[in-house]
């Protein structure tokens, strides 16, 4: 048997779903073979009930975030975007439901109103961005002995301990956080300065999980270029949420969309998304029309065949528009980015 190519791919990206090998052995044969196969995800969410008394913002909504997936999270203003940002970082009870995977990684979060240490300096705060770092150098700093001193050293430059000042000066710069405000007591700066000294914190603190409730809305454009870039080249995950088309369209490769209580996951960024959105509202659409008329036609059939010779047919067609579940057409222009950039 000759091996003409092996291909492996999965058919579904959830844990625990089947995974398989694909042999060509001619170019007309291919056998698929089921395997394990483990994909690392760093969210999974399974039957999510969310209510804040009768207002119900999920039901039981499924769906996983794999690794580096970089995500940008939408829906209509109140449909559940900071709420499921509150829920996935742990400040929010849900009702129902298990979310995986989760524990155990570092997760950084933006919220729209941020608490941080007050009894500290920006600077001190920035600093604590590397606390392993910090303490590594302290660590090599009371060493008496040279030969573990340096070794304690290698490891610290290794690790990037000569990059922490470099690194805070250029996030600093870009977020706007000025010598003067670096001096300052965290506990008399204004709301939006703190809000960028948690999204630097966040930054430079690197964590498995990054979760920004519109993190634009304190900085300005040079401030947003950097972010679009630091964010379109992170290793790690994570979700944004943001009404700049401009901004996601620069640094997602995937649109969580919050409609009807739940969740639908589209690849690519938002244009890809609207695109997508508006031929799906359109297929609708015209399921909806065809079924509409259907409908009609076959009433008027029942209505004038009932008490006639057809009686048999026209009760069959009445069981059958019983049985029609009809479809429901979309009504909404995809009002999810209710702001764009203004350059
Ligand atoms: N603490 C709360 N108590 C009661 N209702 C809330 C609370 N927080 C949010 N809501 C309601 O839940 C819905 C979703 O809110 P939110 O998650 O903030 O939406 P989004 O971020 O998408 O605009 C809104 O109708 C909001 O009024
Ligand atoms: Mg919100």
């Amino acid at each position: 048997m000759k091996i003409i190519s092996i291909t492996f791919f999965y058919t579904n990206i959830r844990p625990h779903d089947t995974c398989y090998f694909a042999l060509i052995t001619t170019p007309s044969t291919i056998d698929l073979y089921p395997v394990f196969c483990y994909i690392p995800f760093m969210i999974v969410v399974n039957g999510l009930t969310k209510d804040y008394g009768i207002t119900e913002i999920f039901k039981d909504v499924s769906f996983s975030v794999p690794e580096r997936r970089h995500i940008g999270l939408v829906g209509v203003n109140g449909s559940g975007k900071t709420t499921l940002l509150n829920i996935l970082a742990g400040k929010e009870y849900h009702e129902k439901g298990k979310i995986t995977g989760i524990k155990g990684k570092t997760i950084g979060y933006l919220p729209q109103i941020p608490v941080l240490p007050e009894d500290l300096t920006v600077y001190q705060y920035l600093l604590s961005s590397f606390d392993k770092l910090i303490e590594l150098k302290k660590k090599m700093e009371s060493e008496k002995d040279p030969p573990k001193q340096h070794l304690l050293n290698e490891q610290f430059e290794h690790l990037g301990g000569n990059l922490i000042e470099p690194k805070i000066g250029k996030v600093c710069y870009f977020l706007n956080i000025s010598e003067d405000l670096k001096k300052q007591n965290i506990n008399s700066i204004s709301g939006g300065e703190k809000s960028r000294v948690l999204l630097a914190h966040i930054l430079l603190s690197e964590p498995d999980i990054i979760l920004l409730d519109e993190p634009t809305n304190h900085i300005d454009i040079e401030g947003i270029i950097f972010l679009e870039n630091f964010l379109n080249s992170y290793k790690g995950t994570f979700i944004v949420v943001s009404h700049d088309r401009q901004f996601l369209n620069n640094c997602v490769n995937h649109i969580y969309y919050i409609e009807n209580k739940s969740i639908k996951i589209y690849k690519g960024n938002y244009d890809k998304f609207e695109t997508e959105y508006e031929h799906e509202k359109q297929r609708l659409e015209k399921t909806y029309k065809q079924q509409t008329e259907y409908i009609k036609k076959t009433e008027k059939f029942i209505r004038d065949n009932i008490e006639g010779q057809n009686t048999k047919q026209a009760q069959s067609r009445m069981k059958k528009l019983e049985k029609l579940e009809h479809q429901t057409s979309r009504k909404t222009d995809c009002p999810c980015i209710q702001m764009e950039r203004n350059l």
